[in-house]
């Protein structure tokens, strides 16, 4: 097993989630910023796609900074060659460990076979993962999975993904059919971590557990961790709107400080996908795209509600900062 930078982490450590359209170079760098946790992730990208003519248009989902290390890069597919390529891909970008989402429910991922509908055709995750490693070298090569697909089937999934023994596995503990709608079962992530030791017992060295579900706080994390017995822990949709996660976890902070953080992040998010408002042909996203993180920074506190409302139609990081300016908020 190839461990690379995994091995000289401290446990229970702490990794961010990969999270399509929200865990980008610009939230990351708040991230990094403001609290960083021991890995970051990249949000998905697609295998098939970097091995199309389209691959330019997503390499932007592969940019990432000094400040985000190490870093892993997740790819879904459902070819295997492709995954080789995207591995090496991988190597060439300077990532720290690549990752095989196994896990996603998302209907245009599975009507190609990949994500969560790798879970009900064991052979050909496998080959994936094989094929993932051949090309990963000394990176080492992880999976994202869940429960089970229609119904918990863990002691019959894991075991596919031991044999082919890939350094960590993120256990999201619910079914692909429970989607994110029931509280995580964490008392099925402590069992993926005795099955992983009673099917490594008499091995060497085994693969790292992380357990993924709704950790509220690192102070949630580490009860979990100490309860599950995962080697990691990975946060979600916890760091939506709030980038101070993983640093000042027991402060409060204050309005002031978090639109402080959004509006920076308003503008790492123009820098690096350029402002569709302003010429759709150079952006790389779509402003919009921020809207979501607005929801999220601007809630919880007095009128919070009513500045939601004027944040609604901006189009730009200036707009932004006027309006919070404004309304003396900064
Ligand atoms: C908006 C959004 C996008 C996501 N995108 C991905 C993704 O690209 N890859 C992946 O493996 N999981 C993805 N997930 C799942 C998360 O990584 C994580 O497993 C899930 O949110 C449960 O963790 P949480 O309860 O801490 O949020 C996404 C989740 C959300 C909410």
């Amino acid at each position: 097993m190839e461990f690379g930078f995994w091995k000289k982490i401290k446990k229970p450590f702490f990794t961010i989630a990969p999270m399509a359209d929200v865990t980008d170079i610009a939230f990351r760098e708040i991230i990094a910023i403001y609290g960083a946790p021991d890995v970051f992730w990249t949000e998905f990208v697609s295998c098939d796609g970097l091995c199309s003519r389209g691959k330019e248009k997503l390499l932007i989902d592969l940019k990432y900074t000094k400040k985000q290390k190490p870093i892993v890069a997740q790819f879904f597919g459902a070819t295997p060659n492709h995954f080789y390529e995207c591995a090496l891909l991988a190597r060439e970008l300077g990532f720290d460990g690549i990752d095989i989402n196994m896990g996603c429910p998302d209907r245009a991922v599975e009507k190609q076979g990949a994500g969560a509908a790798l879970m009900k055709n064991p052979k050909l995750a496998q080959e994936i993962i094989k094929e993932t490693k051949r090309g990963a070298g000394k990176l080492p090569v992880s999976v994202k999975t869940r429960l089970g697909y229609n119904k918990d089937v863990m002691e019959d999934w894991l075991p596919y993904i031991f044999e082919m023994e890939p350094a960590v596995i993120t256990v999201h503990g619910r079914t692909r059919k429970e989607m994110s709608k029931v509280p995580a079962h964490w008392e099925r992530i402590a069992d993926a971590v005795s099955l992983r030791d009673g099917y490594f017992s008499d091995a060497k060295e085994k693969p790292l557990i992380v357990g993924n579900g709704d950790v509220a706080s690192v102070e949630d994390g580490m009860k979990k961790a100490k309860e599950s017995g995962v080697d990691g822990i990975m946060v979600g949709r916890g760091i939506f709107g709030n980038p101070f996660f993983f640093a000042e976890h027991k402060k409060e902070i204050s309005p002031k400080k978090r639109l402080s953080a959004m509006v920076e992040h308003v503008r790492l998010f123009e820098k690096y996908f350029g402002n569709s408002n302003i010429d759709r042909s150079t952006a790389l996203k779509n402003f919009d795209n921020m809207k979501k993180h607005f929801k999220a920074y601007i809630s919880g506190f007095e009128n919070a509600k009513e500045l939601r409302i004027k944040l609604m139609n901006v189009k730009s990081a200036d707009e932004v900062k006027n309006i919070l300016k404004t309304c003396r908020y900064l």
